[in-house]
């Protein structure tokens, strides 16, 4: 089995026209080339070769694909062979056949999750039981031949899935692996995405690997994913980048942002260098990943609180994997999707237009703030400068980000790069944050302790939340005032003034939104985690908050 990343680089390392060229008589006709058709036996120059895109296309027979399957069908090669043929022009080693270890033993997945794709998507095409999925794309602005062409479908909220695709061939225990379906407690099997909208998820080679779901109403939670596969790791996947590729790399620059449809709608419009990771704070792996494809990216996250964090923690990130990072603001209360809903691909382009570097952008509203005043806010504004001068890793980019803080704060360089080096030396990088709920209820990152009981605290809450019978034991040994993050805080004396007989879900009709929205993300980032223990969760979230609150009485170390 060649790797997917060694396929996709070897693609893009195709040389495509000279590929087709040494068997068709191919003219240039504007930025792509012309010839005749070898599959149909063309004359006539309806053969076209769209270098941009990587494809041929025939438009009289139609026949259409990328460098491999041009091979495939003009050769009779196999897809490996094929692949081994384009990386030997491009100089690119592939593994020797005699490691491999047969077929992909993942190939019943791909095929569970391909099947299952179709599936959703006839049903949002044509199911009566889907009247409500047409008509809330319609009231999103996206008509149904659009979001058929995404891909997009519809999970029923019947049990139907499973004997379809049983039908089809699919049987339970892959739909179990491939995530499609899930076992309850009671032993019974049920699908996993019940009357949600479906984003496929895809990965580098196109082929669709888990999907994203949408409710259509209210509830919780809006969002629902696949869980971890042997084919989907949520961590190292950036939705629609094997869509945006090819426009990315044309770009130079990749464009982040939050949701799906902040994905999908610049694109439609026509920005079509579009990535978004999956509901989590970027992870190294998906900076990594971008950084392949593009020397810079822009952010282009809300710009509330919650935004502006995760903004800046992706832009560290980047940062560290030598990507240059600007940060685009939209209006307040808009996000990419509703902007280009409103104003057009002009609306997007003007915003684009006006990022500013991400330290700059830091500076900027530190300064708006008055951070830069007073000598004790100094400090504090230097505390937050640092760490993203710290995470540059081009040098270049580091150097001038040092003398653009020393400029900001009145401190000079001398003594910054005194502190950039004592830091260094005593390692303060985060612990991974796994969840976007944890990312986006943490106090503002501050060294040490605090951060750290604050995932602690959210974590007891997931297990309150996902198995009420905890509660009893939770309410004798925890108070409320033991919680230090406000939500969380509101949240567990919520479900402290349930009614014994009542579930979880009516805690959250009391809280307040900001509260609801932070509710929802534990939820979603529970599902997540997959099949927990949730004793052994229990017990661990409750001895981290006590060493954490034991810790605190101590006096403090004197040296
Ligand atoms: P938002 O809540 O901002 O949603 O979450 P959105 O993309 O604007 O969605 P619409 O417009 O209301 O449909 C941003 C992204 O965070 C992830 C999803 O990837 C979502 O697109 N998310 C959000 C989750 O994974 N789970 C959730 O419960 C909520
Ligand atoms: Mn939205």
């Amino acid at each position: 089995m060649i790797p997917d990343e060694l396929i996709e680089q070897i693609k893009d390392a195709a040389d495509l026209v000279g590929v087709v060229g040494e068997s068709v008589g191919l003219k240039k006709s504007g930025a792509d080339w012309r010839g005749p058709c070898p599959f149909h036996g063309g004359t006539h120059r309806n053969f076209a070769v769209i270098p941009k895109k990587g494809l041929y296309y025939c438009y009289v027979c139609h026949a259409a694909g990328d460098v491999f399957s041009f091979l495939m069908k003009r050769f009779g090669m196999d897809y490996p062979t094929a692949v081994r043929d384009v990386a030997r022009r491009v100089g690119i080693t592939v593994p020797d056949r005699a490691e491999r270890q047969g077929p992909d033993p993942r190939e019943p997945l791909f095929q569970a999750v391909a099947v299952a794709q179709e599936w959703f998507a006839a049903r949002l095409r044509e199911s009566p039981d889907a009247e409500n999925a047409r008509r809330y794309l319609e009231s999103r602005d996206l008509p149904l031949p659009q979001a058929a062409e995404l891909g997009l479908g519809y999970a029923p909220g019947d049990k139907s899935f499973q004997s379809a695709l049983a039908g089809l061939g699919v049987t339970e225990p892959v739909l179990l692996e491939a995530g499609l379906v899930v076992r309850r407690d009671d032993g019974s099997v049920g699908p996993r995405f019940r009357s949600r909208l479906l984003f496929p998820i895809r990965d580098l080679r196109g082929r669709v690997v888990a999907f994203g779901g949408r409710l259509l109403g209210p509830g919780e939670p809006k969002y629902l994913n696949s869980p971890e596969t042997p084919i989907f790791h949520k961590g190292s996947t950036l939705y629609h980048l094997h869509e945006a590729r090819h426009a990315i790399r044309k770009e130079g620059v990749a464009i982040l942002v939050e949701g799906y449809f902040d994905a999908l709608r610049p694109a439609l419009a026509g920005i079509e260098h579009v990535v978004a990771p999956l509901g989590t704070a970027l992870t190294a792996e998906q900076a990594a990943l971008l950084a392949r494809y593009a020397p810079a990216a822009i952010l282009l996250y809300d710009s509330d609180a919650a935004g502006l964090r995760a903004t800046f923690r992706a832009g560290d990130e980047l940062l560290r994997h030598g990507v240059r990072v600007r940060v685009a603001t939209l209006p307040p209360g808009q996000d990419p999707d509703s902007l280009v809903r409103a104003g057009g691909k002009a609306a997007l382009e003007a915003i684009l237009e006006d990022a500013v570097d991400v330290l700059e952008r830091k500076i900027q509203l530190l300064e708006r703030k008055g951070w830069f005043t007073g000598v004790e806010r100094r400090r504090d504004a230097l505390d937050k400068l640092l760490p993203t001068v710290r995470a540059t890793k081009d040098p270049i980019a580091k150097d001038l980000y040092l003398g653009r803080v020393a400029e900001a704060t009145g401190v000079t360089r001398g003594v910054l790069e005194q502190e950039l080096a004592a830091r260094a030396a005593a390692p303060t990088a985060p612990a991974p944050v796994p969840a976007r709920a944890a990312d986006r209820t943490a106090p503002p990152r501050r060294p040490g302790r605090r951060r750290d009981g604050a995932r602690w605290e959210g974590r007891l809450l997931q297990v309150l939340i996902s198995d009420p019978s905890w509660l009893d034991r939770a309410r004798e040994a925890v108070t409320p005032e033991r919680f230090e993050v406000p939500a969380f805080r509101e949240i567990y004396t919520a479900l402290l003034a349930l009614p014994p007989s009542e579930g979880p879900l009516r805690a959250a009709e009391k809280l307040a939104p900001a509260a609801l929205d932070v509710w929802n993300r534990l939820v979603q980032s529970a599902q997540d985690l997959g099949p927990i223990d949730w004793d052994a969760e229990y017990t661990g979230a409750l001895q981290a908050l006590d060493d954490r609150d034991r810790l605190r009485s101590l006096p403090p170390p004197t040296t």
